[in-house]
Formats: C-alpha cells, structure tokens, sequence
C-alpha cells in the first residue's frame, strides 16, 4: 500500500491525461456566477463546536466572503447572485481526510506487487481522486505513493484538469531497508526499479529528503515502524533510530516540510515524538508515557481505526499472506482502545483513514467509529476540518466556513450531530465555490 513498485514512466501518462482533461475544466468554468449565496438551515461552525440556524454564505470566485444569520448576509449579495438553497440541510466544511493513499485501490497482493506497474497506478489515480470529492472530501494529506504520481495527480487537480480534492503530497514514505516500505520476504534476486524511499542513516536521509523536496513532496512520511500490510516479523518495532529520526525532522524543517510518522509500536512513537513530528498515524501500541509525550508536544494522532474492519473481511480473499491478517488481528482491537486513551487524556486528533487500504469514497465510515470509541460527533467533524487544517499548516484556508477561506461545502440531510453516519452519505459538494455535486437541491437558481 505504499508504493514499493516503480518505473519512470508514470510521468508521461499524466501528461498526457492533463492535456486531454483541459476541455473540462473550461466547460466547467461559463457557468460561473460572479457571487454565490449558500443558505443553510443549519450550518456546522467548527471552529467554536456550534450548530447555528438560518445561515448564509457568500461566496465570491473561489473563497468565502462572509458568513452570517441568513439575511444580512443576502443583503450584501449582489443583484445576479446564484442561490444554492440548503435550508434544509446541515452545511459543513469539506472535510479533511490527513492519511489518503489516492493513487492505488485495494486490490490482489500478487497482482499489486507483481503485475501492474506505477503506469496502471497513474492511469487510475484519478478515479480515486473524484470518489474521495464526491465523498466530500475536498483536502487530502496523501501520505505515500509510488514515484511521483501523487506530485503529477495534485499538479493536474490544481491545474483544473482532472476533478479531485486539494493534496498536500509525501511522494515516497523514508524508510529502513527491511522496513516496512521495502518488499519483504522475497528472494534477495527480486529487485524493482524505480524511485524509493529507502533511506538509512543521517546522510542518506538528508539526501532523500532534499530530493523529495526538489521534485514537488510538501511533507515528509517516515516508517518509523514496522506495519501490518508488508511482511516484517513485527508490526510496531522501531526501524530508524532516535539519531535518524531527529535529523528528518531538522532536515524536513529546514525545507519548510512537517514530518508524519507511520508508527504502531510504543517504542517508535516515542521516539518520532521526541523527535518532534507532526503527526503520529495509526499510533495502535501507544503506552501512557507516549500518551503524555503527545499531549505534551502537541503531537496529532492520526489514527486509522476503520481499517481493521475491512482488512479482517476482505484481505484473505485478496490473497494477503496469513502473516500479514495475524498482524492485523494483533493490532486492530488495540489500537481503537488505545484511541480512546488517548481521546480520553486530550492528545490533538486529527482525521485520517488510510483509504486505499480499502476503497476510496469510503473515507467517512471511520465516523462512526471515532464516536463508538470515545469522541463526540462535534470532535469527530472538527478532526476532520479544523484540527485536519491545523496539522496540514492551511488554517488559514480550509477546516472552517469563515470569510477568506477556500469555498470548499458539503452538506448532508439530516443531523450528523445527532447521527454521525450521515456523513457517509453526502448529498452536495462544492470545492473552491464550484459545485461538483448536488443531489440535494434539484439545480441552483439563478435569483434571490
Ligand atoms: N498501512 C498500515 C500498515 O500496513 C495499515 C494498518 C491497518 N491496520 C490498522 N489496524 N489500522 O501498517
């Protein structure tokens, strides 16, 4: 799931799908009002953790301009203003979903590892990247991909050529040879070639990350871990040393870049903390000193606990080694009690699925289980809009519905306060004030 295959030549095939999508994004573009009005029954205020009714937006190109009780704020729209009727819907923030891996889709392990190639990835990726939209999930951090199709898919969605959410891209997770974004377990004959994350001591490191910087990567991911999907004996020890991890933080820094690390065992969590990353993700064995660390540094938690679900239903089918599901058995039950832990003591959380793990579209199931595992339905929207744009470093123009930030809605009908898993199903999406989906109003109307 983290792009261990390689080839060059994925760069030719986005380059050729951007030029094909231009035509698109053109179309897209005349039917554009100079200001739209988004009335909403209730709109989600996640900064504060309040529901407010009878509100409006207005929104003017691709930010908003004010937001407010419903008809003040229509009275500062201009005369050919486009309503969007939303009264009786609850109207959010698009969501935010900091742990995507958009370019691959679950799939046979065989037919993943050995015969598609980064060019299938590529050609794909953009399927994914209009599901996790449609989805309502208008920015994504993606936190692994194979060469540098994540760079090409992010360049061509901000571009307008290809439909999908904003990105903030990793390019390829750092990683220990043997580590967890090597392809263990094979003949020592086998050998893929392409660009790879593997990296192993300060120098090396420092290399890697100034060349994932060069080519477009606006974080850093480092496998400070073992983990589940590849075949390592353990699934949480530690892989880089507290020496090594330090100098990805200073060196990511250096670069303006945060750093998120992949970490299951008590151990490297520790470490990455200390070493003063941004975010932990999966965070499954954390113990209560890596608790109190987090809480103390200000660390996220990203924590992916829908997973387990789907990769315990669906992953002996598609052929995944028994070593790999006995890990996910050892890890899976700990890691969503070891969430509500850490939601119990007050560590920062932040919304992240892994999805390409399992489908993409799906990124909202991981609601539910936030809520049945210690949050409330305000903190899991606002992990997944302000917090998410917080660890992102864009809270200044995603997370909330706040005048100059990204005209980026989604609504559901219904009460996702009440009953988190609407959110499962949103009816209408709109990113940087263009609608990309709308089953709710039946079509905008053009006056007052
Ligand atoms: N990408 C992660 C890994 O391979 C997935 C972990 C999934 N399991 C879980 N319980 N969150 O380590």
């Amino acid at each position: 799931m983290i792009g261990t295959k390689r080839s060059s030549l994925g760069v030719w095939v986005l380059a050729t799908s951007l030029v094909a999508g231009q035509g698109l994004a053109a179309q897209a573009d005349t039917t554009r009002h100079a200001q739209v009005l988004v009335r909403a029954g209730r709109l989600v205020a996640t900064r504060t953790g309040t529901v407010l009714a009878n509100q409006a937006i207005l929104i003017e190109g691709v930010r908003i301009k004010e937001v407010g009780p419903a008809d003040a704020v229509a009275g500062h729209a201009s005369r050919d203003v486009r309503v969007i009727d939303l009264k009786n819907a609850t109207v959010l923030p698009g969501l935010i979903d900091c742990h995507t891996h958009i370019t691959a889709d679950p799939g046979d392990y065989y037919r993943q590892l050995f015969r598609l190639s980064p060019i299938d990835e590529a050609v794909r990726a953009h399927i994914y990247a209009k599901r996790t939209l449609d989805a309502g999930f208008t920015t994504v951090r993606n936190v692994g991909a194979g060469e540098f199709i994540d760079v090409a898919l992010r360049n061509a969605i901000n571009d307008g050529a290809v439909p999908g959410p904003r990105m903030l891209v990793s390019t390829m997770p750092l990683s220990a040879t043997g580590g967890h974004g090597d392809v263990n377990g094979m003949s020592p004959y086998l050998h893929f070639e392409g660009f790879s994350g593997i990296a192993n001591g300060v120098d090396q490191i420092r290399e890697k990350i100034r060349f994932e910087v060069k080519y477009g990567a606006d974080l850093i991911k480092v496998l400070a871990s073992a983990g589940v999907l590849s075949e390592e004996e353990s699934v949480g020890a530690p892989q880089y040393s507290q020496e090594e991890l330090n100098a990805i933080v200073e060196e990511a820094a250096m670069w303006g870049r945060k750093v998120a690390a992949h970490a299951h065992g008590a151990e490297a969590i520790k470490r990455a903390v200390r070493a003063g990353v941004a975010s932990i993700e999966h965070g499954s064995l954390i113990d209560d000193e890596g608790i109190r660390l987090m809480k103390e540094r200000g660390t996220y938690l990203v924590a992916d606990i829908y997973n387990d679900d789907y990769i315990l239903a669906e992953y002996t089918r598609l052929g995944y080694p028994q070593k790999i599901i006995d890990k996910e058995r050892l890890v899976g039950r700990q890691q969503r009690e070891n969430f509500k832990k850490a939601v119990q003591a007050g560590v920062k959380i932040a919304y992240g699925t892994d999805a390409g793990v399992y489908p993409h579209g799906w990124n909202a199931k991981q609601f539910a289980h936030m809520v049945r595992w210690g949050t409330t339905p305000m903190h899991a929207i606002q992990a997944a809009t302000v917090n998410a744009a917080d660890l992102l470093g864009w809270a200044d123009r995603v997370g909330a519905l706040e005048p100059g930030k990204y005209a980026d809605v989604v609504a559901v009908q219904g009460d996702p306060l009440q009953d988190v898993t609407l959110l499962e199903h949103v009816a209408f999406v709109m990113k940087g004030g263009e609608v990309v989906k709308d089953s709710l109003t039946g079509g905008a109307k053009a006056a007052r």
